[in-house]
């Protein structure tokens, strides 16, 4: 059962690490979403089964923005409003592409409703309160709150402090209090600075000084690998570092295959141990 599981996810993963990287601004997206989802839900005492739920879940919220053209999905500041009801259908969609899929009574409610809000004026159902999924409204906040503090084409990354009076300001309306407080807590704690960030635990994101956020590094990189930005190809070399992973360019350019999307197979494989082993066998 566990291992047609893990066969089931990885696929699922892969597709949610593909979609991902058609926007490189979204670099760790999934992952910090995913672990931020899984210390909330620890943290608020929930059964393993849920804390598998929006581990997964974390991941693969945005599975349905594989139906978005890259042109409206890459410049979200700029969106008239029916580009906006187009972005708006991804929770949907997400949901519907694992109708069927043996995972689907165990995710899809996670997906469909990531962007519900508690007063009932998220999409796509409005609904609200304890009508929202509880797997959704972890995975909700935690969406929102990286949003925040991740930087865009258009704008920098909120302070962290900034951030959590938003999530603050939001309790009982985009958010359910209890999470959203949780999450707060945890962060004024110190207890996300490892995720926060980060694109894997050691792995701060690296930025290219012309484009931003898109050079994608793994953990398995070495000292002396060289990795590329996504966007204009320029060469940097890996440094390990106290402070973990860090990148310096080395003002070669690489070729344009170094742009292809390239999941990071080891820490799909990492995640979905680690949601799995909070299942029964
Ligand atoms: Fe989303």
């Amino acid at each position: 059962m566990r291992v047609q599981m893990e066969q089931e996810l990885v696929g699922l993963f892969t597709m949610a690490a593909m979609i991902e990287a058609r926007d490189p601004f979204t670099v760790g997206h999934a992952w910090r979403v995913s672990r931020y989802s899984r210390l909330v839900a620890e943290n608020s005492v929930q059964t393993e089964e849920v804390i598998a739920q929006v581990s997964i879940a974390g991941f693969l919220h945005d599975l349905g923005k594989v139906g978005i053209s890259d042109a409206i999905l890459m410049r979200p500041e700029h969106l008239i409003e029916s580009e906006y009801e187009i972005v708006k259908t991804h929770s949907a969609v997400g949901a519907r592409l694992l109708a069927g899929h043996p995972l689907a009574k165990m995710l899809s409610e996670a997906i469909r409703h990531h962007h519900e809000h508690f007063d009932g004026n998220g999409y796509p159902d409005g609904l609200s309160g304890q009508q929202i999924p509880l797997p959704a409204r972890i995975v909700g906040v935690c969406d929102a709150f990286d949003a925040m503090t991740s930087s865009r084409p258009w704008r920098r990354a909120m302070p962290l402090e900034v951030a959590l009076q938003v999530v603050e300001a939001g309790y009982g309306k985009q958010f359910d209090q209890d999470f959203a407080e949780r999450l707060v807590r945890l962060a004024r704690a110190g207890d996300l600075n490892h995720i926060l960030g980060h694109s894997d635990i050691g792995v701060p994101v690296q930025e290219c000084p012309k484009c931003g956020p898109t050079i994608n590094v793994f953990r398995t990189h070495q000292a002396g690998d060289k990795v590329y930005c996504r966007l204009c190809a320029s060469e940097f070399e890996v440094q390990r570092t106290p402070q973990g992973l860090q990148t310096i360019a080395t003002g070669n350019r690489g070729c344009a295959a170094v742009a292809v999307p390239e999941p990071d197979g080891e820490l799909i494989s990492r995640l979905i141990l680690d949601a799995l082993g909070h299942l029964p066998n």
